[in-house]
């Protein structure tokens, strides 16, 4: 599902350039939940956002879904990001004057799903997420762990074949830290999508079946 070879990335700040990430190997099999972890500052992010073509490396090839990152054009990436890759944050990224069923239904609406199934996918994707309770609360109504859930429904909602997820617990108390993971490892068992999953915590490492570590943008042995 993801082959990344000898990926670097090098930011330019100014005259400073920053090494992001330095040689970086690896690859995920479909249906594989793979963390990745390591200390702020690592690349992480930086990885994450390669894998989902929001940015291009400086070297090396990736490739995702059976697409050439570093060779496609932008509107292949932004098909890919519509209908393959779903994405999680931190900080959730709901829209605020949205409600949680019409945040759900908005990559469905971008994605060209039929006005004629949305409703019916979107109440699926907050069942999924045991959240159909809440489905008219703006985010402001919501706790952060239920943000949190409503922002996986959206990203699983065009069921795409990765999810990629960057420090989602890293907002959240343990106890609901851990029931988001508990949803996303149960989720991804029962659909079969990939999860990459970046994270600085060993506890939220743990739910993968492997863990990558990452150390000044590169992994190691
Ligand atoms: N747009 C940018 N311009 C310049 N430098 C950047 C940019 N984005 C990230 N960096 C630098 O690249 C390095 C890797 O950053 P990245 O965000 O990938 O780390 P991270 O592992 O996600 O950290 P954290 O755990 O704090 O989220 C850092 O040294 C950071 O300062
Ligand atoms: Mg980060």
């Amino acid at each position: 599902m993801i082959a990344l070879a000898d990926v670097h990335k090098v930011y330019r700040a100014g005259r400073v350039a920053v090494p992001a990430l330095a040689g970086v190997t690896l690859t995920v099999a479909p249906g594989e939940f793979v963390a990745v972890i390591g200390p702020s500052g690592c690349g992480k992010s930086t990885l994450l956002n390669l894998v989902a073509g929001l940015d291009r490396p400086t070297g090396g090839t990736i490739r995702v879904d059976g697409v050439d990152l570093t060779r496609a054009p932008e509107e292949v990436l932004t098909r890919l990001r519509r209908e393959r890759v779903g994405i999680v944050f931190q900080f959730y990224n709901l829209l605020p004057h949205l409600t949680a069923r019409e945040n759900v239904a908005l990559p469905l609406l971008l994605n060209g799903t039929p006005l004629s199934r949305i409703a019916a996918r979107v109440e699926e994707e907050l069942t999924g997420v045991e959240l159909l309770a809440r489905a008219d609360h703006f985010p402001h109504e919501l706790s952060g762990g239920e943000m949190q859930r409503v922002a996986i429904a959206r990203a699983l909602a065009p069921r795409p074949a990765l999810l990629l997820a960057d420090e989602p617990t890293g907002n959240l108390d343990s106890e609901r830290g851990a029931a988001v993971l508990a949803l996303l490892r149960r989720l991804n068992r029962a659909r079969a999508f990939t999860v990459l999953m970046a994270t600085h915590s060993v506890e939220a490492a743990a739910v993968a079946d492997r863990v990558l570590r990452l150390r000044d943008g590169r992994l190691e042995a």
